[in-house]
């Protein structure tokens, strides 16, 4: 249950080998690297290979494939209809998102939950046949690579030189450094921080998934937020020269109207509760590729409540909901709380549900959002 472990940072867990979270996060977070063996015991794959193969498949759903024939490295992008044969060497798939279509997926992303949702990004799953991998390279974010099913060998290194091949369809490593060599078995898990180069070679076929994150560039954020202030902007006037002289140079620009324009738009201000805005909308927002499925016979207001009164409700595993001070976000729309309403709005947030109980607490207009965000697919009832 994606819930369960959200609030367990002081506690040590199997999954980070014995660590609690806290220790994990000073220790390890950004700075080392962690293998972990049998961070989930007995761990078996809950996706089947052909399960996976019939994620990527479909349209909505992110996927590549990673072929290498003699030495030469090939990338192709699904949806795949068909895929090369498991008993053929030197392949890879790898499929993005896997927690926003399967529940199996998104209750074992839930055991990451001692890091915020801002931070999470999502669960990849990959296969590999034997001898299959993506090459020697770094990622700009931390990594959790668990091992799902049969074996993969892992070489890693600290790498201080990061200069790519060139002529390449993939960012592989030039001059690979590896310092370390571990074959991970089902259930094993490696940490990776940012940039720490990395191979996986499939040793027989075999399921790697990878718990990543999501740490937006500087640049991504100032283009999404100049967006998001464009639309916002309110720069009331408008430009004026009463004062205006003749010009003997009529193609110059006036530079009374360059000082003119220069204070009027250095009029435009943000601040951070602007900042927060933008950025719980932004985070919030679903991915392109991402669409929600309505119930296919929608109950009106009253029969929900009731309902979800009885059941409880949870948000769908695609939902994204962040809160910041009195604003809840939920899939790239926010919305202004009040005290009683907040309560019961961050509780649904952090446990991505709300029991029976909880719901008959809350506010018709909570029980109206609530019956909003069902009708459009983002919530379910239990
Ligand atoms: C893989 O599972 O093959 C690639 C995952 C990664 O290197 O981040
Ligand atoms: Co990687």
């Amino acid at each position: 249950m994606l819930q369960h472990r959200y609030n367990a940072r002081m506690k040590k867990l199997a999954l980070l080998g014995g660590l609690t979270p806290e220790a994990f996060l000073k220790d390890y977070w950004h700075k080392k690297p962690l293998l972990i063996r049998q961070a989930i015991p007995g761990f078996a794959a809950p996706l089947t290979r052909d399960e996976v193969f019939a994620l990527a498949a479909r349209d909505d759903v992110e996927s590549r494939l990673v072929t290498q024939n003699a030495g030469k490295w090939k990338l192709a992008s699904g949806p795949f209809a068909e895929l090369p044969q498991v008993t053929r060497r030197n392949w890879s798939l790898l499929v993005q998102g896997v927690n926003l279509h399967d529940a199996r997926a998104d209750d074992l992303l839930g055991q990451f939950r001692f890091l915020p949702d801002a931070r999470l990004d999502d669960l990849m799953i990959s296969y590999a046949s034997d001898g299959g991998g993506v090459g020697a390279h770094f990622d700009s974010y931390d990594v959790f690579l668990l091992q799902a099913h049969g074996k993969r060998r892992w070489r890693i290194g600290r790498q201080s030189d990061l200069s790519l091949q060139e002529g390449l369809p993939l960012k592989i490593v030039k001059h690979f450094e590896p310092e370390e060599n571990y074959l991970l078995e089902p259930g094993d898990m490696l940490y990776l921080p940012p940039q720490y180069a990395h191979d996986g070679v499939a040793e027989g076929e075999c399921m790697t998934y990878s718990i990543g994150f999501r740490a937006p560039a500087w640049q991504e954020l100032a283009e999404n937020f100049l967006q998001f202030m464009a639309d916002t902007v309110d720069l009331p006037g408008r430009y004026a020269d009463p004062g205006l002289a003749p010009t003997s140079r009529p193609a110059e620009i006036p530079a009374q109207m360059l000082d003119q324009v220069t204070q009027a738009l250095q009029r435009i201000r943000f601040e951070r509760d602007d900042i927060s805005l933008f950025l719980g909308e932004y985070l919030s927002s679903p991915k392109p590729q991402v669409f929600f499925d309505a119930p296919d016979s929608l109950m009106p207001a009253h029969r929900f409540s009731q309902a979800a009164r009885k059941r409880g409700v949870a948000l769908s595993p695609r939902s994204r909901m962040l809160y910041a001070g009195q604003r809840v976000f939920i899939n790239g729309e926010s919305f202004d709380t009040g005290t009683a309403d907040r309560k019961a709005l961050r509780l649904l947030a952090n446990q991505r549900r709300l029991s029976g109980e909880d719901v008959a607490q809350a506010s018709d207009d909570v029980l109206d959002a609530l019956h909003n965000w069902y009708c459009d697919g983002w919530l379910l009832l239990n």
